[in-house]
């Protein structure tokens, strides 16, 4: 029995109902495009070469230095630019992305199970979808736009598998200055001169984690500035740290008041609430159900050996 579509026999029909249903395809190669539906297949929206799961010589594989954790799924990333456009670089915190620019992130357990697709599109807004893969590997459908949860998925944790609705995409990806989190300066540069406390090794590779897993959400720019809690390497470590060392918390979790505790990860509301995985507490708390261990391990390590800074 096919593990992706059992339970959801008529998702194929769902997604041609969806106001973004199929279509016509514009490949890399159209004009950005403007008002054209979604594609209802991942064959069609300019991944592959037509006719085949080869990749169109027009997308660039990356990865980013620090990956989001997606509970042990294995994943890949491309990008696309329409021929003739470039990306404006010069604020290096929010590069400008041109219209008809696209991303896809692939999610793999023993198979592939979802292609998620970005889009700019030529008003400068972005759309969101995910494709679907059928359990032979062949070919990957529309997603609902309010997604799928808990999808059996062998090789799954728990054999299940939750499709992020396209709210869901927005509340990770709009909560910055540029909704695309992995292709960035701080993502992709191999040299960071920015100085760091204590341990330099394990401080980058502690502050790269909370980059990538946390400051699409806490960051000084986005809605959520508020909390006045940024976990973005663009937003310089020194503010990082005047956030998290020996802060109050808003909210006290398992009693624990502050954010961070040098020397005592224990004591540390953050540790904390990267270890839960109960919904009210969890951070993040949208895309896992499982405890990232070795991040844990990771910023535990770090919490260990700050000290406090001076003039505290
Ligand atoms: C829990 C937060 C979260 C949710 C929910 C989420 N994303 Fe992402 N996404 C990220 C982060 C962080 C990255 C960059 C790090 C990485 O790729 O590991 C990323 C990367 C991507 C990329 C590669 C381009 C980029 O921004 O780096 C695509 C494409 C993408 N996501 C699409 C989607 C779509 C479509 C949805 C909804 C169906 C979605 N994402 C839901 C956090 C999220
Ligand atoms: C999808 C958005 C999102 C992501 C991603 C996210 N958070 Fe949060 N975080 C929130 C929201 C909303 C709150 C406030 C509600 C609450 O306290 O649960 C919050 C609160 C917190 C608090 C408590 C702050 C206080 O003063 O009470 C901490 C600590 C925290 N997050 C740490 C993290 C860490 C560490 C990560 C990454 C491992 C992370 N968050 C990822 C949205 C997010």
């Amino acid at each position: 029995m096919p593990h992706v579509f059992s339970p959801y026999p008529a998702i194929a029909l769902l997604a041609l109902l969806l106001p973004a249903g199929a279509s016509e395809l514009p490949g890399p190669a159209d004009a950005a495009p403007d008002l054209a539906p979604l594609p209802g297949r991942l064959s069609e929206t300019g991944l592959y070469e037509p006719g085949s799961l080869r990749l169109s010589p027009a997308v660039q594989a990356f990865t980013p230095n620090f990956a989001l954790w997606s509970d042990g799924a294995a994943k890949r990333r491309w990008i696309s630019l329409p021929p003739g456009t470039a990306i404006d670089r010069s604020d290096p915190a929010a590069w400008q992305f041109p219209p008809g620019t696209r991303f896809w992130k692939e999610f793999s357990h023993a198979g592939p199970v979802e292609t998620r697709l970005i889009e700019r599109l030529a008003d400068g807004t972005w759309r969101y979808a995910s494709y679907v893969w059928d359990s032979t590997g062949t070919e990957a459908l529309l997603a609902p736009a309010y997604g799928v949860l808990r999808m059996p998925v062998s090789g799954a944790p728990g054999g299940v598998y939750d499709i992020p609705s396209e709210e869901d995409c927005r509340m990770c990806h709009e909560g910055g200055p540029v909704p695309v989190l992995g292709f960035s300066a701080a993502q992709l540069s191999t040299v960071d001169d920015t100085p760091m406390p204590g341990n330099e090794t394990l401080a980058r590779d502690a502050l790269g984690y909370l980059h990538a897993n946390c400051a699409h959400c806490h960051n000084d720019r986005g809605p959520l500035s508020d909390i006045d809690l940024t976990l973005s390497v663009a937003d310089g470590a020194d503010r990082i740290l005047q956030t998290l060392v020996d802060r109050e918390a808003d909210t006290a979790v398992q009693s624990l008041r502050v954010r961070v505790v040098p020397g005592k990860p224990g004591d540390s509301q953050l540790v904390a609430r990267m270890k839960s995985r109960n919904p009210n507490h969890q951070m993040p708390p949208l895309g896992t159900r499982v405890t990232d261990d070795v991040a844990v391990a990771l910023v535990e390590r770090w919490i260990e050996q700050l000290t406090a800074p001076e003039g505290n």
